[in-house]
């Protein structure tokens, strides 16, 4: 067997296929979701005046990314207001898609939110955008070894997710999926080899998948990283880490005297939650979890009110919660 380059990329997109539920040749690996989503907005043409519409929700470097091409390629990025707290799926779809227009051609949300740490029910507005012939847009940074995955039951245009986040791949690896319908439409964003030395036979393939001297070993350890989780049961490690999340999140909002953003179920919550926190310096208290009391989470302003967001994994456990609790009590009484 060949063991050029071309075949291990081969085997890393089968592995990732297999486990997100697509086909291998539908996905490429990119660097970074901002690379991925770039790529889809120089791409795509656009009429003028259509509308992307999108959430309040999105992480900010693809907000950025939206709003930089918007005079070059015409479109409207519409951030529909979703309001907090959320409280069922049913309802935040309802509430989303009423922000449907006679103009809206693309959907663009996060299926888990950076800042909120909300999982969205992307399944249902995929959906709705596909009875409405819009293009759907999911950007999955935070789902691949978090929450199920299952691309073509899912049946978004387009999807976006890290694999250095949750499956505990090396930084650097993140896969671009586009449905088969719309590869022809995906144009390189780096224009290189191409099929002048990938022997690939698929246009979306060898236009976007390698470069000289790019690094792809990232993009290789997929394929352990998979196998990793898989041979260490990482299914019960998931659950315990997702109700240490919820036991956690009761304590903390207790401490701190903040409402709910989410209801506590599987619908919104995973590995990660974000609270309401009341005080004032974000990043004095960033500071102080970090120096005084070594815990690593990220403190922030969102939309005018402060939050903190952690989440808990394999190497977590109950006396990692109680430290944040009682860290929390001091700097925040
Ligand atoms: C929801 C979401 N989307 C996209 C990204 C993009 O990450 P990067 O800046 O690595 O491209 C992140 C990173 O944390 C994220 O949380």
């Amino acid at each position: 067997m060949s063991q050029d380059i071309y075949t291990h990329l081969e085997k890393a997109r089968t592995d990732l296929g297999n486990f997100i539920g697509c086909d291998a040749n539908d996905l490429f690996f990119v660097q970074n979701p901002t690379t991925a989503i770039n790529t889809v907005i120089r791409s795509l043409d656009f009429e003028r005046d259509c509308e992307v519409l999108s959430s309040n929700h999105e992480y900010g470097a693809l907000v950025r990314a939206w709003n930089w091409f918007h005079k070059e390629k015409g479109y409207r990025f519409v951030q529909r207001d979703m309001p907090l707290p959320v409280f069922s799926h049913q309802e935040f779809a309802d509430y989303f898609c009423e922000g449907i227009t006679d103009r809206t051609r693309f959907i663009f949300l996060s299926h888990i939110t950076s800042a909120t740490g909300l999982i969205f029910p992307v399944d249902e507005i995929c959906k709705r955008a596909r009875t409405n012939g819009i293009l759907s847009i999911i950007d999955g940074a935070h789902v691949p070894g978090h929450i199920p995955l299952n691309i073509k039951e899912m049946d978004p245009d387009i999807y976006t997710g890290a694999c250095h986040k949750w499956l505990s791949a090396p930084k650097g690896s993140t896969f671009l999926y586009v449905k088969k319908e719309i590869q022809e439409k995906i144009k390189p964003l780096v224009v290189s080899w191409g099929n002048d030395v990938d022997p690939s036979r698929s246009t979306f393939l060898y236009n976007n998948q390698y470069q000289g001297t790019t690094d792809p070993s990232a993009y290789l350890a997929v394929s352990e990283a998979i196998k990793f989780q898989t041979e260490n049961k990482w299914e019960s490690i998931k659950k315990r880490c997702i109700e240490l999340t919820r036991t956690t999140r009761d304590r903390v909002l207790n401490v701190l005297g903040t409402p709910e953003i989410c209801p506590k179920t599987d619908e919104w919550l995973g590995q990660m939650a974000s609270v309401l926190i009341p005080h004032k310096d974000v990043d004095q208290i960033e500071e102080d979890l970090l120096f005084q009391f070594h815990i690593v989470i990220p403190v922030f302003e969102w939309q005018d009110q402060n939050f903190l967001r952690f989440s808990f994994n394999a190497y977590n456990d109950d006396s990692d919660a109680d430290k944040l609790v009682s860290a929390l009590k001091k700097l925040i009484p």
